[in-house]
């Protein structure tokens, strides 16, 4: 059976897009818009699917610079054969934006692959607004992205579920992180965004219909976004977290303002992972607070600062991407990452941590 086959829409499919029609942002979106995508996927035939991560491949279009970002980006593509990739951020990093934009997703949008962006805080400084870079994005083929909606903070905020059988099994959450903010009182200080209010109830209303849908039982979730939470800082200096694989090599860099969506996750019990980009040296995988806190690995190429090699940082800087691959009925699931040249590292099995539905 050819990919895109099972990957249409289908009777499950169909549950959930009513699911989801409930929705008023998700309805609003629907009818601003002509060019409806799906956004429900299935598992392939063997109960298995698959998700590549990639991040920060900051790509230049006509910079040498940015080769190893393309290429990493076509390796990770060909060697993972994924059913769905997210970037999550920082796509390119210098002018031509527009031209840039397309040449670093034209390996997405000719692999016949569902894809979805989180724009980065850089993505936007380049002359392009990141509504202009959304709607370029959108009309790249495979993009599954939502439009943006009238009252919802920053563009491309989206939800992709995957379904099985007896409906929605996993929701994934794309949550745009934005820019940067000056504070009034403190514009000598560099402030990264933070997500908004709109934001929070935009997931809390969607969370609420799929617990509803499913019994009153939270799916198994996951958010990305390209800045990490603030909280991630916390889980670091905390006894009680667990450092479960990956690099360190740099203090994260979450906005100074504490957005609150992570008391929401823990609120509605169903976001098991947070997943991210932004710090280019960490790549590594965190347990605190009943929910994993995930940095991809860097994808792009030297047009930026970018250290990790095998192991820790290193003269021989490799790119790659994180894998997630979840199996049909299973509420655990794996994850790796991939380096150029085929190296594979912190294969992990992450069990779905306890519920807590207040
Ligand atoms: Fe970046």
């Amino acid at each position: 059976m050819k990919r895109r086959d099972f990957l249409k829409v289908s009777a499950s499919a169909v549950a959930a897009m009513s699911v989801m029609s409930e929705f008023p942002a998700l309805a609003a979106c629907k009818g601003k818009k002509s060019k409806l995508k799906p956004r429900d996927l299935s598992f392939r035939p063997d109960g298995k699917f698959k998700l590549l991560q990639l991040t920060d491949t900051h790509y230049i279009s006509g910079d040498p610079r940015s080769d190893r970002s393309l290429s990493c980006v076509r390796e990770m593509l060909e060697a993972e054969k994924p059913d769905l990739v997210i970037h999550t951020g920082d796509i390119i990093f210098g002018k031509p934006d527009r031209q840039s934009m397309i040449e670093i997703l034209a390996p997405l949008a000719e692999s016949g692959i569902p894809w979805a962006v989180t724009l980065g805080n850089h993505d936007a400084q380049f002359g392009s607004t990141r509504a202009e870079l959304m709607e370029i994005i959108l009309a790249q083929p495979g993009c599954i992205n939502q439009p943006s909606v009238s009252g919802l903070a920053g563009e491309g905020n989206s939800i992709i579920t995957l379904s099985g059988p007896s409906g929605v099994e996993r929701v994934f959450y794309l949550f745009d992180t934005g820019d940067s903010v000056v504070l009034k009182g403190e514009e000598a200080r560099k402030c990264y965004d933070y997500i908004r209010t709109s934001q929070i109830l935009w997931y809390k209303e969607a969370s609420e219909k799929f617990r509803g849908a499913n019994g009153g039982v939270p799916i198994h979730s996951i958010a990305f976004m390209h800045i990490p939470l603030r909280e991630i800082k916390s889980g670091l200096e905390s006894k009680h977290s667990s450092f479960l694989a990956g690099n360190n090599c740099e203090q994260p860099c979450p906005s100074r303002l504490n957005s609150g969506l992570y008391a929401q996750f823990r609120e509605m019990g169903d976001v098991e992972a947070i997943v991210t980009g932004h710090d280019h040296d960490c790549d590594y995988v965190l347990d605190y607070g009943q929910i994993y806190w995930i940095y991809g690995r860097y994808s792009g190429g030297d047009t930026v600062y970018n250290h990790l090699g095998i192991e820790g940082k290193s003269e021989e800087k490799l790119s790659g991407a994180r894998v997630f691959e979840f199996a049909r009925g299973e509420s655990s699931f794996r994850t790796w990452v991939r380096l150029q040249g085929g190296i594979i590292q912190q294969e992990l099995l992450l069990a779905a941590p306890p519920r807590e539905v207040r």
